[in-house]
């Protein structure tokens, strides 16, 4: 399990590798992989981010996603998720540090449309709970969804995450009152599942 508790910080050997997948740091290469997914609305949909562009992609690649390692709370890392067969870019994850003190965490996941229906998101969030629980050292890792988000869902429970709570048109998001779903997991949850 993770190092000393007030000591939390994840430094990946990166490729991470899983069964599929290599989760690895996104470069200027992958633009336009990037772009073929995430300028589309239909994927943009119920997340926390409008379609994208060029300028856009470059400035989070310059930005945020320059990640590479998580020493602090308030500090995200995202991954992209290649084909280990074809080297191809097929989606994105992101573990997001949030609490030192409570050692919270929680996941996010897109997958370009043409690649869906083949369970790489659930494999790639399950190697980021594995990163965040026994790498990092989190307690509890979340995962918020808009309760429409149906495929998202499926995500979660596929990964073993409890639904813990149904907050009610809580959030004012992208034009319209959305309800949200918690779900979470506990270390101690992960490690009887292992
Ligand atoms: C949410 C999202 C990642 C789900 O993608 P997905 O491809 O359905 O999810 P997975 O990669 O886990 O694939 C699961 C599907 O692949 C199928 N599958 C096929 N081969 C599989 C395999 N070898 N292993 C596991 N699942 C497999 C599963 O049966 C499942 O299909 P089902 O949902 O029809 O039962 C995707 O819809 C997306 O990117 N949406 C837009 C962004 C978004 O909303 N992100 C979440 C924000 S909270």
């Amino acid at each position: 399990m993770g190092g000393v508790v007030d000591d939390l910080s994840l430094h990946p050997k990166y490729p991470v590798r899983t069964e599929r997948l290599h989760l690895r740091p996104l470069t200027a290469a992958d633009t336009d992989a990037l772009l073929a997914y995430r300028s589309l609305p239909e994927v943009c949909r119920y997340v926390p981010f409008a379609p994208m562009d060029k300028a856009v992609i470059a400035d989070r690649l310059a930005g945020m996603w320059s990640v590479t390692t998580l020493t602090d709370e308030g500090q995200a890392l995202t991954l992209g998720i290649e084909l280990a067969t074809t080297g191809e870019l097929v989606g994105d994850v992101v573990l997001f540090f949030h609490s030192r003190a409570h050692r919270g965490g929680e996941i996010g996941y897109v997958v370009n449309p043409s690649f869906e229906g083949n369970g790489y998101a659930t494999e790639a969030a399950r190697a980021l709970l594995k990163l965040g629980f026994e790498d990092l050292g989190l307690h509890r890792i979340i995962g918020r969804i808009d309760e429409r988000n149906k495929p998202s869902a499926k995500v979660l429970r596929r990964l073993g995450m409890r639904e813990e709570a149904r907050l009610v048109r809580n959030e004012w998001f992208k034009g319209e009152w959305s309800t949200e779903l918690d779900f979470a997991m506990l270390a101690e949850e992960w490690q009887a599942q292992r």
